[in-house]
């Protein structure tokens, strides 16, 4: 059998209506490396390292379903700072589904939420019945191993230099069921905690993998689920390891009746696990109903209560819908005490329509001051984005606003100053361009913008790697 003459082989998404495959978002199938990019403004000698990035880029159109942001295959984009200049490189992250993919010449995957998976008629027995890998999210350097992260499953590593893909990783067995995208890194311990949701019962775990690279902590469930939720990103105190369970449902019952995999269930309510990092039992607190993708950061307060924060939803848009109901997602602060239950929940800037929250990770775990993250400039800006600054200490927000769709900041420290940066493309020409701002004073533009020589498709999180270049 062909691929072409499988029966159940899905038709093409519509690429041309999907607003995650077109425009900004259009994937790029060029790979390229070019040296002394142009640059408006100057780099500061003092930069030397890397800014990676990773996004959904398939790398052939795809049939089936597309669901943004899970599904694509990874492109990881590295920017190198160093004695002034900079240069570019962008690889695909090479799963067994698109290298054979490229063999093949054509898609032979589908997306996640369709069901389909190829015949071993099609594929061979090792990959019949499997999905699309899809380390697209998120890109993570930590015990010598440079890692494309997926959602709920394993990784894949890259060489550092050439950024070429050298297989699976399960990181000495604590990603051996996977893990989230976003595991935490503590700049004290040098630590990399992390979690993973699975569809089967205990539907949660957690992972430590130590500064060297090697498993301190086997996956360990996390008692206290009855249900399968999607769990996105998680927040690290000195003390906790927090988890939102935001009523996000897999619902395998209603996928056999043909519904739909994921089912918003308000009524269940927010339950957030602090897991004690020492192993000692988990503690639930329960909330209102919202969703969250991304946390800024969390921290211990003397008194025993934890700070956490983040970006709230109203609900998961393109998951679900709630008739009536604005999403207008909005920087909070939530101050929780595990000991008692109770729960606070603060809205900490005026701002409204922001993602992406970052600070400086040297302070993960610990109390911070800063908040970058992405959101719209003014109501008539709606297709335009900004970054916006948040001081936690005034309450001040500041903004940059290039006038172009633009990406997650990225803090980078440096001996002498700190820097933020982030990549943004101008629809009206379809150009991409590295903004490096003064962290002190990020409102005042760029201090260097430099020319991509290939556009970058908006995407997702990346990561300065002080020293790789
Ligand atoms: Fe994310």
């Amino acid at each position: 059998m062909t691929m072409a003459s499988d029966p159940h082989r899905p038709p093409p998404v519509d690429l041309v209506h999907h607003a995650h495959l077109t425009g900004v978002y259009a994937p790029q199938r060029e790979e390229v490396d070019v040296s002394d990019l142009r640059v408006t403004g100057n780099i500061p000698d003092d930069l030397h390292g890397s800014y990676l990035r990773n996004g959904p880029n398939p790398r052939f159109d795809p049939i089936g379903s597309f669901t943004y942001p899970l599904d694509g295959d990874g492109m990881v984009h590295r920017i190198v700072l160093a004695d002034g200049r900079a240069s570019y490189t962008n690889r695909f992250v090479r799963t067994p589904m698109v290298e054979l993919e490229e063999a093949r010449g054509e898609t032979i995957w589908s997306g996640l939420m369709d069901g389909y998976t190829p015949p071993a008629s099609v594929v061979g027995d090792a990959l019949a019945g499997t999905v699309r890998q899809l380390p697209d999210i998120n890109i993570v350097r930590h015990g010598g191993r440079l890692l494309a992260m997926a959602e709920s499953d394993k990784p894949y590593r890259l060489d550092p230099q050439s950024l070429a893909t050298l297989g699976a990783e399960d990181c000495d067995g604590a990603m051996l069921v996977g893990s989230t995208a976003h595991p935490k890194i503590d700049p004290r311990t040098g630590e990399m905690v992390l979690f993973n949701y699975a569809l089967e019962a205990p539907y949660l775990t957690w992972s430590v993998v130590g500064a060297d690279g090697t498993r301190l902590r086997a996956p360990t469930p996390v008692d206290g689920l009855d249900a399968p939720l999607m769990i996105h990103d998680m927040a690290m105190t000195e003390r906790y390891l927090v988890l939102f369970a935001n009523p996000l449902v897999f619902d395998l019952a209603a996928v056999m009746r043909g519904g739909a995999l994921l089912s918003w269930q308000p009524e269940r309510g927010t339950r957030i696990a602090f897991i004690p990092r020492d192993g000692d039992a988990v503690r639930w607190v329960d909330t209102d109903p919202f969703w969250v993708w991304h946390f800024a950061n969390a921290f211990d307060n003397p008194d025993g209560t934890v700070t956490i924060d983040y970006v709230e939803h109203a609900y998961p848009v393109g998951f679900a819908t709630a008739p009536n109901t604005p999403n207008a997602p909005t920087l909070m602060r939530a101050s929780c005490d595990p000991a008692t239950g109770v729960i606070k929940r603060d809205q900490i800037s005026d701002r409204t329509g922001l993602e992406f929250p970052r600070i400086d990770d040297r302070m993960l775990t610990r109390e911070h001051r800063h908040i970058a993250t992405v959101g719209k400039a003014g109501a008539d800006h709606d297709d335009l984005e900004s970054l916006w600054f948040h001081d936690s200490r005034t309450g001040r927000d500041s903004c940059f606003n290039p006038g172009v769709a633009i990406g997650e900041p990225i803090y980078i420290p440096s001996d002498r100053h700190d820097y933020w940066g982030a990549i943004g493309t101008d629809p009206s020409d379809m150009r991409s361009r590295f903004y490096l701002l003064d962290a002190d004073n990020p409102e005042n533009g760029p201090l260097a913008t430099i020319d991509l020589p290939i556009r970058v498709p908006a995407g997702l999180h990346g990561a300065w790697l002080p020293g790789l270049d």
